[in-house]
Order: C-alpha cells, then sequence, then structure tokens
C-alpha cells in the first residue's frame, strides 16, 4: 500500500532510491516518483512502475545526497502522473510522500483554499504539504514544529517523509497506521516503509511508533511524539539477508516462494516442539498457560490468505483442542458490534503485519478485554507489537503479492498452537503430540516431493489457460485450501474462480457445470473421501472437467477424474500443509501463459494499510 523510501548522507540518493522502490514495488506500482535536493528541488514523476520513471528521467539532473521516493497504490485521485508522489506544497519549497489516507483531508483543503492555496492533484497527500507550509508561514516555525502541529489536525493513516528546499540537512519521517523504518548507518539516515531498501547499507535500524515524529537533522537522530513527548529510539539489528529479498535465479519471486516452502514451513516450526518428547516449546506464550487452560472461545481474524489460515485454525483448534472457534474477515469484525469477552482469545493472522482491517480488530478486541496473540511474517510489524503474545512464521520475505509461503507457514504454527493448546486442557496425550509432531516434521519432505508435479501442472496450465471459470471443490480440511486454490487463481491470473465446500455446490454453483468448467477437487484419502468421490460424480454427470488432488497411489478417484495430482499421504489435520502446493503451482502456470504480471497483478498491493 504504497512504499517509500528516503536517504541523507555522504553518497547520491537517487541510485539508492531506485533500488529501493523496485524492492517495494510489491506495495503498489500505480506510479512512481522521486524527490532530489541539490540546491533546487528536482521532482520527478511518472505514471506506472519503477522502470517507466527510470526512463522517464533518463538524462535529468538526478544529483543530491538528500532525497526520497514513493511508489504508490491509488487511494484518493486516479493514477496518473499528477496524482503521483512526491507532492509540493503551494509555494514548491516543501514536497513530502506518503502511505495511507488522510480523512479529513476534504475539510482541511477547503480551509486551506479559504486561505489561498490551489491545489494541482485530488491527492490528499498534497493537502498535507500545504498545511504544514501554511503553519509554518503563520508560526515562523521551524520545519520540524510545523511537521508536528501539522500532524495534530489529521485524522487517518500515514506513514511520511518530508524534504524542504530551505533546510537541506534535514529529513523528517512521521508515522500512525502505516509502517516506518529508519536505517542508521555511518553519517547517513535512510527512512523506508521496511527494511528491504536499507540493509544492504545499514542493518540497525528503528521502527517508528504510532504518533512518532523522526527527524534526522545535521547528522542527528531524534524521535518525538506528536504531543512533543522526547523518545530514545530503541536500535535493533536486523538478521534479515539481501539474498532473501532477491529473486535467486527464478523467473519471479512467486515461483520463488512456492519453492522456498520445504524450507520455510521448516524454519517456521523449528525448535518449537520436540518429537521425542512431546513437548510444546513455544516459549513466547508460557506466560499465557493458564489463559489457554481456560479460555471459552478463540476469536481468529485475518483477511485474504491470511484468512483462510485461519479457518484451517478453525478445524485445527475445533478437531484436536476441542475449542469453539469462529473466523472472522477482520473487516467485517471491526465493524459489527461483535461479543467479546475476557476469557476469549483472538488470534490475529497477517503476513505483513500491517493489514489496517487486521489491526483495528486488534484494537477492538483489546479494549473488550480480551488476549490477542498475532501470527506474523514481518519482523517488528505493527500487528505483533499491538499483540498480547503470538509468534512470527519464519517463512522469510514474501514478495510476490500473491501469498504463497506465508499461508504454509501460517497453518503449520497454527497446527502447533492446536496440539499444544491440546496438551494444556488435557484433550492431547504426550503420545498424540509426539505422533503428530513426528509426521509434522515429515512435511518439509513431503512438501519437495510435492513440487515435483510442476512439469505434470505446466502441461495442465496449457490445457486450462483459456478458461473463462474455474471451480475449486473441499471438504473439511480440503475446504479452506479449496478456497486458496481459488483465490490464488484470480489474483494472478484473472480467470474468476470460485472455493466452495464439496457438498454445497448441488446448492447452486452446480449450476454452472458444463463441458467448459474445469472443477479443481481436493480428493485426498481420509474420512470424508467417500462423500468427495460422491461430489466428483456429480460433477462428471454435467460434463465437468475435474482435476482433482489425490493422494498417491489412489485408484478410485483416478477412474473419474480427467487429471489426477497426486501429493504424498499425511494426516487429514496436515494435508492442507501439502494440497496447497499443487494449486499454488496451477495458478502460477496459467498466468504465466496467459503473460500476466504474476509478481505485480493489477490493482493488488502486497500491504493493504487502508481500509
Ligand atoms: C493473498 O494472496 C493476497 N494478496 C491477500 O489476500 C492477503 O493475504 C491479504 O491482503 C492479507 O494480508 P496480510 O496477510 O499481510 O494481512
Amino acid at each position: 500500500m504504497c512504499g517509500i523510501v528516503a536517504y541523507i548522507g555522504h553518497r547520491e540518493a537517487y541510485p539508492i532510491l531506485i533500488k529501493g522502490l523496485k524492492r517495494l514495488e510489491y506495495r503498489g506500482y500505480d506510479s512512481a516518483g522521486v524527490a532530489l535536493l541539490n540546491g533546487d528541488l528536482n521532482i520527478y514523476k511518472k505514471k506506472g512502475k519503477v522502470a517507466d520513471l527510470e526512463d522517464a528521467v533518463k538524462g535529468k539532473d538526478v544529483k543530491g545526497s538528500l532525497g526520497m521516493g514513493h511508489t504508490r497504490w491509488a487511494t484518493h485521485g486516479e493514477p496518473n502522473d499528477v496524482n503521483s508522489h512526491p507532492h509540493l506544497s503551494q509555494n514548491g519549497d516543501i514536497a513530502i510522500i506518503h502511505n495511507g489516507i488522510i480523512e479529513n483531508y476534504a475539510t482541511l483543503k477547503e480551509a486551506l483554499i479559504e486561505r489561498g492555496h490551489s491545489f494541482l492533484s485530488d491527492t490528499d497527500t498534497e493537502v498535507l504539504a500545504h498545511l504544514i507550509e501554511d503553519i509554518q508561514k503563520n508560526t515562523g516555525a521551524p520545519l520540524e514544529e510545523s511537521v508536528r502541529l501539522a500532524l495534530n489536525e489529521v485524522v487517518g493513516a500515514y506513514a511520511i517523509v518530508i524534504i524542504s528546499k530551505n533546510d537541506p540537512t534535514k529529513l523528517i519521517g512521521a508515522r500512525k497506521g502505516s509502517p516506518l523504518v529508519v536505517g542508521l548507518g555511518d553519517g547517513e539516515y535512510f527512512m523506508a516503509s521496511d527494511a528491504t531498501p536499507i540493509i544492504e547499507y545499514t542493518k540497525n535500524v528503528t521502527y517508528l511508533n504510532d504518533n512518532e515524529i523522526a527527524f534526522i537533522k545535521e547528522g542527528k537522530l531524534s524521535v518525538k511524539t506528536i504531543d512533543n513527548v522526547e523518545k530514545t529510539p530503541y536500535i535493533q539489528t536486523l538478521e534479515l539477508n539481501l539474498e532473501a529479498i532477491e529473486k535467486g535465479g527464478y523467473e519471479h519471486f512467486m515461483l520463488k516462494e512456492i519453492h522456498e516452502q520445504p524450507r520455510s514451513i521448516y524454519d517456521s516450526i523449528r525448535g518449537r516442539f520436540d518429537p521425542t518428547l512431546g513437548s510444546f516449546a513455544m516459549r513466547s506464550l508460557k506466560e499465557y498457560e493458564g489463559k489457554i487452560k481456560n479460555l471459552k472461545r478463540i476469536i481468529i481474524v485475518g483477511c485474504g490468505t491470511s484468512w483462510h489460515a485461519g479457518l484451517v485454525g478453525e478445524y485445527l483448534f475445533e478437531d484436536i483442542a476441542r475449542i469453539p472457534v469462529e473466523v472472522e474477515y477482520a473487516s467485517e469484525f471491526r465493524y459489527r458490534n461483535p461479543v467479546i469477552n475476557e476469557d476469549d482469545l483472538v488470534i490475529a493472522i497477517s503476513q505483513s503485519g500491517e493489514t489496517a482491517d487486521t489491526l483495528a480488530a486488534i484494537e477492538l478486541a483489546k479494549e473488550k478485554g480480551a488476549t490477542i496473540f498475532g501470527l506474523c511474517n514481518v519482523v517488528g510489524s505493527s500487528i505483533p507489537r499491538a499483540s498480547h503474545a503470538g509468534a512470527y512464521t519464519h517463512a522469510g520475505p514474501e514478495i510476490g503479492v500473491a501469498s504463497t509461503k506465508a499461508f504454509t507457514a501460517q497453518v503449520a504454527v497454527l497446527t502447533l498452537w492446536a496440539f499444544g493448546f491440546a496438551e494444556l486442557r488435557g484433550k492431547a496425550t504426550k503420545n498424540d503430540l509426539r505422533n503428530a509432531f513426528a509426521e509434522l516434521e515429515s512435511i518439509p519432505q513431503k512438501v519437495e516431493k510435492t513440487l515435483k508435479c510442476e512439469e505434470q501442472i505446466i502441461e495442465l496450465a496449457k490445457i486450462f489457460k483459456n478458461s473463462h471459470n474455474f471451480l475449486y471443490l473441499g471438504r473439511g480440511y480440503g475446504f479452506p485450501v479449496a478456497l486458496e486454490g481459488a483465490l490464488k487463481l484470480k489474483e494472478i491470473s484473472y480467470i474468476h474462480a470460485e472455493g466452495y465446500p464439496a457438498a454445497e455446490m448441488k446448492h447452486g454453483p452446480i449450476a454452472l457445470i458444463d463441458a467448459e468448467m474445469p472443477v479443481v477437487v481436493i480428493a485426498t484419502k481420509n474420512d470424508i473421501y467417500e462423500k468427495v468421490i460422491s461430489n466428483i460424480q456429480e460433477v462428471k454427470a454435467r460434463k465437468g472437467k475435474i482435476i482433482a488432488v489425490v493422494t498417491e497411489g489412489d485408484d478410485k478417484v483416478k477412474k473419474m477424474a480427467d487429471y489426477c495430482i497426486e501429493i504424498p499421504e499425511t494426516k487429514e489435520y496436515l494435508e492442507p500443509l501439502i494440497a496447497t502446493i499443487p494449486l499454488q503451482l496451477l495458478s502460477y502456470h496459467i498466468a504465466v501463459l496467459r503473460g500476466c504480471n504474476v509478481d505485480q497483478p493489477r490493482n493488488l498491493a502486497k500491504s493493504v494499510t487502508v481500509e
């Protein structure tokens, strides 16, 4: 949801900004722009990708060791050159980039127009640049104080960076609701939406908290709140390495991330259980053991793929730990006055840890006294910081907009939690845990084996790449997998796809089935295998084309299905970790064959930090 990067120091800023913007492009790619200060304040911005900006800038003056860049996911105003960031104040001296939404921008704009301001763009961001200038003019306050005063008038979410032609030694950033990290190098500073543009230069960073402003002035960093309280920045050393954020020989990040799953699942469970002892060692939850023993209900909140992982969580916690679970879209939960009690545990799932709806759901549940566990991938992001406890999914940076390895990592940790909770509540014995953990340990190899179906999937992709619709069916643990498969296909290939509980098909979607309809069915050998077979027959009777995901060695479904993809056998509750893989590959290869931009699908952004 917009990426921002800024630099002040002894190097040329432009190459750092462009490289940083490319790393942040997953956050939005409607337009890109840079501002560079070198005596003059030069702004270059362009609708489209960072590469389009680079073309537009060729031959121009890109000198300056103070600058900032922005890659946009449009909220206010259509994606065009004018609405691109950076935006300037009325006299053109102050430049701003922004990630978020200023909700009261219309009121602020009206007041500024009355005071003689005129605006070039339709954006909320430009209003903030004008407001800062207006305050500076009327109060005579320095830039940093004017920014602070302006932020006190703003309602909404933001991460902003500001530079001014009149203050060539100052770089100012602030956050509320949208992430901003400050990198501290040797005589140089960086600001960015995440650490990826920074790690090449320094591993020392500080994440701003909500309502904090970072001022870099004459080579020194200071932080204060918008209420003018000085803060001591907490400097941490990042473990992230450069390799993890590069494609490593793969054509797309998504493909790399699909293939990373044996490792990312392993990393997400490693050290958290002992299969020999059957013990569960999630240290971060230790102090909540009493709470877990007595909780009456779990509410899982998330969006998109994380919500699908939450659905798998529902099956796991109910099946294994016998705890009632509700899974809620965070965006609905936050506005429907939900009944939440102090005995409830809310699990917030998010890859980015920044999804605005999920964060808002957490705040609501916290207000009502619930305990919050965050399950997130991005270290230091907002959701883990807003949670009481939780765990990281160690999947490594996920850069493809379509979530893949984050999903399986989330499901792996939820599986551990379900068994850990079950033991605490007397619903599982040490022996149950030993068996479950031994099988969980074998999942990375089974995923590795499943990935070998890629050649077969490419052939299937060739057959179905021109389909207009797809249906995905599953039952039990296969249902969330079907939903996730359908989401993956629609978001990257733009083919309409629906995920359904297989038995629900006869209540409506069956009307869609004809010889043109590919139906992907999760038909693994488990307790509801026979029931799924009946559903396959219902599809076949209407001439639908069945692509079945089956357990290795299956012969029954093979006789009925048009195409079968075999996956290794495992326990039913672990099947989502394996059955998801062929569906990810299918959507990836269909999208590639259709010529779609797999890593940056149209209209989407990786981290949705606005409502
Ligand atoms: C998944 O492929 C999506 N791009 C999207 O649905 C995503 O899962 C959703 O926006 C939630 O993001 P989060 O996990 O970062 O909170």
